[in-house]
């Protein structure tokens, strides 16, 4: 990758920040330092709904995370107008928060966001992350696993100059 003038600013959002998109966060985070690329990529996740806001990750997401020695840290918090000029993509986990992210959205700003699994190569129909929240345990390693696939492809573009 060529050093880019300043980093590329990526923020996850899913609808409460304690399951999708804090997992995607620690995802991306460790892909990123696995590559050894923590200087270039900063990283945040938010919620379009308030409920949690000052929660950690939850407990199933942090659980199926450890699994795969990747380790979810943050607390929740509600996505912001400044979002949209502090970030360069807004990643949306599925087609409602997209649908959120862009009735909020500054109309000029509102390319920024895009559906995280878009950027998944072998992903196709339908591109949510399915919400694990009343779901069952296994869903937590379905969410894993599809954001997994979707930041390694995203981070491929960005090498790629491709993304944002
Ligand atoms: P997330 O999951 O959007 O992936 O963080 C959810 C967390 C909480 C709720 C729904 C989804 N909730 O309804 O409280």
């Amino acid at each position: 990758m060529s050093a880019p003038q300043r980093p590329v600013r990526l923020l996850f959002v899913c609808l409460g920040n304690i399951c999708r998109s804090p997992t995607a966060e620690g995802v991306m985070r460790s892909i990123v330092l696995a590559e050894g690329l923590g200087g270039w990529i900063e990283l945040d996740s938010a919620g379009t709904g308030s409920w949690h806001v000052g929660s950690p990750p939850d407990s199933r997401a942090r659980a199926a995370a450890a699994r795969r020695g990747v380790e979810l840290t943050g607390t929740a918090r509600q996505v912001d107008r400044g979002d949209f000029e502090r970030f360069d993509l807004i990643l949306a986990m599925d087609s409602s928060n997209l649908g959120e992210l862009r009735a909020i959205a500054p109309v000029q700003l509102r390319g920024k966001v895009r559906l995280l699994r878009e950027f998944d190569p072998d992903a196709d129909g339908d591109l949510d992350v399915p919400d694990p929240y009343y779901g069952a345990a296994g869903g937590f390693e379905e969410v894993f696993d599809l954001v997994q696939a979707a930041c390694g492809g995203l981070l491929e573009e960005i090498r790629a100059g491709r993304a944002p």
